[in-house]
């Protein structure tokens, strides 16, 4: 997949420049309401103990907000936060330096933690639990190990991948957060509040198209607000109204409801190749040419939430939605074999 793709919802270069459209607060953030609601005790909590915030694991599709939350989170505690990710820890000793150089109650925001090499990994278990390092001296017989305490930390993890993470690391968060994708009320409210401090104007009917194209995803819809007040700057006058949307989207190739090119490959496959399904992750994954950890973690959940496909214990299947959006007549779901309503399962 063309990971440039304007409807990616993995951070692109262009993106950086969003950094003043990241809420600072929790009040600030828009949406995931309960996940807020939560965070928001217990960060309170915490301070009113002066303790340190439990360990706390954000998870969920990739531009949902997960590297803005762990912000607010450690502006909130009113401490300071590191920023590193499991690709970017190389060595044990990388990661020792990290929390070593910690304040008490500092945040270490480690993304992608599903990464992590796992012979670092092991460093974390000591560090987050007893919030101590384990440091090995000497070798063969004459071997000890002398341990290091470190200040009380809390370790923000975010991943797009749950079920990638090992038990014992898994375990060691008091704190688990699934992030959804968006409603379109949301992304309209998160797309106005861009536009008021990029000091763009948008109408309702072009702010209302925008969201429905944006794939449930704050960072797509901000890329595309930025895109659209470009052919607005071009065609229009610089007025963001609903043709001129529509228009920069067209020419964009997304379609009314944000779907580009991969999403549609992976919809004709399942319905056309397939037959609708149900269908292997791996099996789909070979019929498009895909990685299958992509097709999981960027593909699919917005066509999840859409109601286009559903996972189930025998795979993929195809639903309604998905025949009448591409225009092919449906025939019901094929009854093959037992389908137990669980949709966790391949
Ligand atoms: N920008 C990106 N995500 C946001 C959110 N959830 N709330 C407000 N602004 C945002």
């Amino acid at each position: 997949m063309d990971e440039n793709r304007i409807v990616s919802s993995l951070e692109l270069e262009e993106d950086d420049g969003d950094v003043s459209l990241r809420p600072i607060t929790f009040d600030d953030y828009i949406g995931q309401e309960k996940v807020k609601a939560n965070l928001k005790v217990y960060v309170e909590a915490s301070k009113r103990r002066g303790e340190a915030l439990d360990h706390v694991l954000l998870y969920g599709p990739p531009g949902l907000g997960k590297t803005t939350l762990a912000h607010i989170i450690a502006s909130e505690l009113g401490v300071e936060i590191k920023v590193t990710s499991g690709p970017g820890i190389e060595r044990a000793a990388n990661l020792a330096s990290l929390l070593t150089n910690l304040q008490e109650r500092d945040v270490l925001f480690l993304d992608e933690i599903h990464r992590l090499n796992h012979s670092i990994e092991e460093v974390l278990y000591p560090a987050m639990e007893d919030f101590a390092l384990d440091i090995s001296t000497g070798k063969g017989a004459g071997a000890t190990s002398i341990r290091l305490n470190l200040n009380k930390f809390t370790l923000v993890g975010a991943t797009t991948r749950a079920g990638m993470l090992t038990g014992p690391l898994r375990d060691r968060f008091g704190v688990i957060c699934r992030l959804e994708p968006y409603s379109k009320e949301d992304l309209m409210r998160i797309i106005s509040r861009s536009a008021r401090l990029l000091k763009i104007s948008i109408d309702s009917s072009a702010t209302a198209e925008l969201a429905s194209r944006s794939r449930g995803t704050p960072r797509i819809a901000n890329r595309l607000l930025k895109r659209v007040r470009d052919f607005a700057e071009v065609y229009n006058h610089g007025v963001i109204d609903l043709a001129i949307t529509q228009k920069a989207l067209n020419d964009m190739e997304i379609d009314p409801l944000g779907l580009d090119y991969n999403d549609k490959k992976l919809l004709h496959a399942l319905v056309e190749k397939f037959n609708g399904g149900p269908t292997g992750l791996d099996t789909l994954a070979a019929a498009i040419n895909e990685d299958a950890g992509t097709i999981e973690d960027v593909i699919e959940p917005y066509l999840i939430q859409l109601g286009f496909i559903a996972r189930t214990p025998r795979g993929r299947i195809a639903l309604k939605g998905a025949y009448d959006h591409l225009g092919v007549k449906y025939g019901g779901v094929q009854q093959i074999g037992f389908f137990d309503g669980d949709d966790n399962n391949e």
